[in-house]
């Protein structure tokens, strides 16, 4: 038996939903825990491209339970929209196979209409969210003032919060912020509504998988967004508003932390960021628009252009730290077949000073130049390969540099998006 986190080790995209599809062949659970649908997760079987924003990314795996945990925010109509893509395709045939715990905060749209607002309003101090509504639903949630699932189930109660809390939210929305307010009587009929497709769905996120524990099933916690997204210890404010790292598996799902088994980081062969904050790798040359061509490296939620740069080890550092990673998932190995050298980066140049560590200090941060190590590319096709051996002798030399810059076990590399373009060399179920 073992209970398998799976976070992003880097600034979200980094290919947890394909890892997480390929890991659930082991589990019987699979959770999501924080985060709503500002996550994109892209699983590719066959030819069949599927993106999931709130479903847990086991879901194309029949039989296998998917939770939505409490620490989740969600939107109803999206979730509704997700289900619905499912079962068309031929997914999701039994209803039992999605669970949502009660205490999931939902996302109203005034959360969303304050979420772009604020960003609109910020000029170059917008944080570039993905304009869903999180940062507003998580502030609702921890200032006591949110509106839970299992309310949106009982239409009298969801009425009454409604009528509670609208008034200041159309205040904020129509003298602050500029927008336009939101008719009471029209949210109240289309949320309601939204409750009565989705009940069928609640169950306690806690409670089913402390029963598998004792059953000795193995779960697959699923994280979103990645490890310097983190609202503690990312580049805040340059964050998502919720817990990403492992420890935000437990509060988020309502499992102790003494049943965690293994934690892996998911981290491309290089780095990714969308949205704004400091990138200390970041390539705006050819070299970054070549990255985001060859790594099609546009947003699964937004479709935004994603930064490109250079692996950064000491951002990793974090992460292993942070997470308690005890391994990694090097994703995207293909995207740099065609190049004769790859950069590293080691450490940083801070004023004249050389960092090793990732700065806490955004003010630090922001000035920080990446100082590199250059490596040799294998510059060929890795398709042909099926184990860590059969990869060009350079790529293996490449992961090995990243185990010791890093400090931490590669168990797993991705060379394409399809499921069987995967190498397993360690299973954190086993
Ligand atoms: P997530 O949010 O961490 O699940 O990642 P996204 O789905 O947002 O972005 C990862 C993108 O990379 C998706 O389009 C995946 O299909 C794709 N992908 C995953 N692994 C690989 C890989 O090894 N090679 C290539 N070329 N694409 C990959
Ligand atoms: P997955 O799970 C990449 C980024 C946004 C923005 C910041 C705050 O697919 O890896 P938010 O809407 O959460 O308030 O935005 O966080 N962000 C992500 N970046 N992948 C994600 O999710 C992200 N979710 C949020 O771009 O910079
Ligand atoms: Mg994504």
């Amino acid at each position: 038996m073992a209970n398998v986190i799976i976070v992003g080790a880097q600034w979200g995209d980094e290919g947890k939903g394909k890892v997480v599809d390929i890991y659930t062949e082991y589990a019987n659970d699979v959770v999501r825990y924080q985060g709503g649908n500002n996550a994109g997760h892209t699983l590719v079987v066959g030819n069949e491209k599927t993106v999931l924003h709130l479903i847990p990314s086991g879901i194309l795996h029949e039989g296998k339970r998917c939770i939505i945990g409490n620490g989740v925010v969600l939107d109803p109509k999206v979730i509704l929209e997700e289900i619905d893509k499912l079962k068309k395709k031929g997914y999701l045939k039994n209803d039992s196979q999605l669970v949502i715990d009660a205490n999931v905060h939902i996302i109203m749209p005034y959360h969303k209409a304050i979420d772009i607002a604020r960003e609109s309003n910020s000029g170059s101090r917008k944080i570039g969210t993905t304009g869903r509504g999180i940062g507003p639903t998580y502030e609702d949630k921890i200032g006591r003032r949110g509106i839970r699932f299992i309310d949106l189930l009982r239409p009298e109660i969801f009425a009454r919060k409604v009528k509670e809390l609208l008034p200041e939210k159309n205040f904020i929305l129509e003298k602050m912020l500029g927008c336009a307010a939101l008719d009471e009587q029209a949210l109240i009929d289309e949320y309601v509504a939204y409750g009565q497709q989705l009940g069928k769905y609640l169950g306690s996120s806690s409670k089913l998988l402390n029963q598998s524990i004792k059953e000795k099933k193995n779960i697959l916690f699923e994280g979103a967004q990645g490890s310097l997204l983190d609202v503690d210890h990312g580049t805040y404010p340059y964050v998502t508003s919720s817990s990403t790292i492992a420890g935000g598996a437990c509060t988020g799902s309502g499992v102790g932390p003494r049943f965690i088994d293994a934690v892996v980081g998911i981290s491309k062969a290089y780095v990714t960021r969308v949205g704004e904050g400091p990138f200390p790798t970041e390539l705006t040359d050819e070299m970054g628009e070549k990255l985001r061509q060859a790594g099609q490296e546009f947003g699964a939620t937004t479709g935004r252009p994603r930064r490109c740069g250079w692996f950064d080890a000491g951002a990793l550092r974090e992460a292993v730290r942070t997470n308690g990673l005890t391994g990694l998932a090097i994703t995207k190995m293909d995207v740099l077949n065609d190049l004769e050298t790859i950069k590293i980066c080691t450490a940083y140049s801070y004023r004249g000073e050389m960092l090793e560590d990732f700065p806490q200090d955004l003010e630090v941060l922001k000035e920080c130049k990446p100082v590199y190590e250059e490596i040799d590319g294998w510059n060929c096709e890795l398709s042909g390969a099926t184990s860590f051996e059969t990869l060009p002798q350079k790529a293996q030399d490449y992961l090995r540099k990243l185990e010791q810059v890093t400090g931490c076990p590669v168990v797993l590399v991705s060379i394409g998006p399809r499921r069987s373009e995967t190498i397993q060399i360690i299973n954190p179920f086993n």
